[in-house]
């Protein structure tokens, strides 16, 4: 029942280290038009596409970056995806005298939507040529104005590196099925299914390193749930985070308010 496409999509991992080997043109061309060929909202492709292949410009990309288990540098491209309500209104402006509205919930989710699946097609169509992927999240975060020279109402989807793979990872492990399909409506779990489900990844706590748990331990840090909890969705973990989003909605001019 296998076939490419599939095999490809149970390959996935995620590729960290990259040759220092340019990707040809050719292939870069066919992976950006298999992006583009993805579903679109309104078949208004509210996105664009960034392409950093200067070194200097993904080092300056990785500067604005704290956590670096990914080196930009390394990849031969990095692309970036982002929602793009300016395009259109240009457009439209140029044959229309009303008040275009492009900055509003609807303007900003469809665009995450088609960023995000172009995005995904580029890295299925990347990883079937046998090159490595890794989206990096922080690009949320990042200050695309000044970096990328973004107009108003473009703003940071996605960001992904491409490039040959140095490294073959094991693959990483997955929740059961059960656990994230749902059939007609949402099914509470037990807390029994809960532990069921993760008890995979509460066992990578017995592989930490001694030192590094005796470290945790002095924050109150006794498993991987807890490490979760304090590091990832601590009350100050999270605003650290969001802090950045929100500047970065502010000043791209995306108003998410509830306006009654
Ligand atoms: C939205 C998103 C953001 C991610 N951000 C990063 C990142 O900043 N750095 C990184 O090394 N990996 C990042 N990844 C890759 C994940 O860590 C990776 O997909 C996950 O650990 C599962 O491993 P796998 O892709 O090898 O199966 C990101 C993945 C997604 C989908």
């Amino acid at each position: 029942m296998s076939n490419p496409v599939i095999e490809c999509l149970l390959n996935h991992r995620s590729v960290r280290k990259y040759k220092k080997k340019p990707l040809e043109p050719d292939k870069l061309e066919l992976i950006l038009r298999a992006g583009t060929r993805a579903a679109t909202a309104g078949n208004l492709q509210l996105y664009s596409f960034i392409v950093v292949d200067d070194d200097e410009k993904k080092k300056e990309l990785d500067r604005a970056w704290e956590a670096r288990p990914v080196s930009l540098a390394d990849a031969a491209v990095v692309i970036i995806a982002l929602v793009d309500q300016y395009r259109v209104k240009r457009w439209l402006r140029l044959h229309s005298d009303r008040e275009i509205h492009n900055n509003r919930p609807i303007n900003f989710f469809l665009g995450i939507w088609d960023a995000l699946i172009a995005l995904q097609n580029i890295v299925v169509a990347a990883e079937s040529m046998g090159l490595g992927t890794c989206y990096v999240g922080s690009i949320l975060e990042m200050n695309i104005q000044e970096i990328l020279k973004t107009p108003e109402h473009v703003f940071p989807a996605g960001m992904v590196c491409i490039g040959y793979p140095n490294e073959w990872p094991a693959f990483s492990m997955r929740l059961p099925l059960e656990a994230v399909v749902h059939k007609n409506i949402y099914v509470l779990p037990s807390d029994n299914e809960i532990n069921e489900w993760y008890k995979e990844r509460d066992a990578v706590w017995d592989t930490v390193a001694d030192t590094l748990k005796e470290r945790l331990k002095e924050q109150n840090i006794f498993g991987i749930a807890q490490a979760l909890a304090i590091q990832r969705y601590s009350e100050e973990a999270v605003e650290k985070r969001s802090k950045g989003i929100l500047d970065n909605l502010r000043r791209s001019e995306f108003d998410l308010s509830d306006k009654d």
